[in-house]
């Protein structure tokens, strides 16, 4: 028997066992061995209960909001690179392990009824989402927050072009969502980027082919725009949280803004920033029916997934769907 420097073997590891070169964290309190050589400071208590997961554009940060103003939910501390999202089961902040993610969550929960949670929108269309999460955090609630497709692939342009994307910046929506397989390079991968995450029903059926479909809830994002404290009070049902919060009581719609907003006092308000709520022309015609056509299929197998999993179909998806809407 052998041995060799600690690179030199790991490096024969590797080469035995190309399968784990991408870790897949597990839960160091799940096996009695990990826990003992885990430092005493570490708790996984403090690991998220609640992931909000997207997508994009979709009325996710207002959601967080809301949910950061329940006294049984603690969000994550913002992470000085990515804002308030940590996207760590998404990208190569997954490499920098579960100490990194476990620093954006406090050390000491007061008592087992707080819960920390996490919103990361790019985890709806992740790849490698599902999987790394579930092995991560199997028992999590999973909240998907969904607005018609088209509308969100609308948005989305829309938030890429006031980032100042150079590629969203030289060419109009339309070009944009009706580029074909031979449109350059740049223009097919933003075509990607903006359309492919509304495809919902196939990245729905990856999270449900990891979690149960009684871990996972689906919000109206339309609903949670126009009636707030109704989304918020089936939700803190879903998540069996108390005490139970009237919304209506802290959420005050501010017409200047145009949305809800948290209530101040003084009849005032603080609203989302000017990011969130953006004001840019409304669709072309053309754009919404050529993307009414792209989506049907995958609002089709939406509706289907909804009804299998036993929730209700929103009323985007019936308006998509019928033929005059
Ligand atoms: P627009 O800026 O295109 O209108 P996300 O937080 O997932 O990026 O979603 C942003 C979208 O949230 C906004 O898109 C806006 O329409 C929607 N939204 C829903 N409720 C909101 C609220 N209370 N305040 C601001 N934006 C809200």
């Amino acid at each position: 028997l052998a041995s060799a420097p600690p690179l030199a073997l790991a490096n024969k590891y590797f080469q035995l066992r190309p399968d784990e070169l991408n870790p897949l964290w597990g839960n160091p309190c799940d096996d009695i061995r990990h826990r003992r050589i885990w430092s005493k400071s570490k708790w996984c208590g403090t690991l998220p209960r609640v992931l909000v997961i997207g997508p994009q554009k979709t009325g996710s940060t207002a959601l967080y909001t809301f949910l950061a103003m329940h006294p049984a939910l603690t969000p994550n501390l913002p992470s000085p690179s990515t804002y308030e999202e940590l996207q760590f089961f998404n990208n190569n902040n997954y490499l920098k392990g579960l100490d990194w993610y476990l620093n954006f969550f406090p050390p000491n929960m007061s008592n087992t009824t707080q819960m920390t949670f996490e919103k990361s929108a790019t985890y709806f269309d992740g790849d490698l989402v599902p999987r790394r999460a579930h092995a991560l955090l199997p028992n999590a609630k999973i909240i998907a927050i969904l607005i018609s497709p088209s509308k969100r692939a609308y948005s989305w342009y829309q938030h890429i072009r006031s980032h100042g994307d150079a590629v969203a910046n030289n060419y109009t929506f339309h070009t944009v969502i009706s580029a074909n397989d031979s449109a350059p390079k740049p223009l097919r991968d933003l075509r990607n980027r903006c359309l492919n995450p509304g495809k919902y029903s196939h990245y729905l059926e990856r999270w449900l082919a990891e979690y149960s479909s009684h871990q996972l809830h689906i919000i109206d994002g339309s609903q949670l725009r126009s009636e707030p404290a109704a989304v918020m009070n089936t939700l803190q049902k879903f998540l069996k949280i108390s005490p139970h919060i009237d919304y209506n009581k802290l959420l005050k719609y501010d017409a200047k803004k145009g949305f809800f907003c948290q209530a101040v006092g003084n009849d005032r308000t603080k609203c989302l920033g000017k990011s969130k709520g953006r004001i840019y022309p409304p669709m072309l015609e053309k754009s919404a029916k050529f993307l009414k056509r792209y989506y049907t299929p995958h609002n089709t197998a939406l509706s289907k997934l909804l009804v299998r999993i036993g929730r209700p179909v929103p009323q985007w998806l019936k308006d998509e769907l019928s033929s005059n809407g």
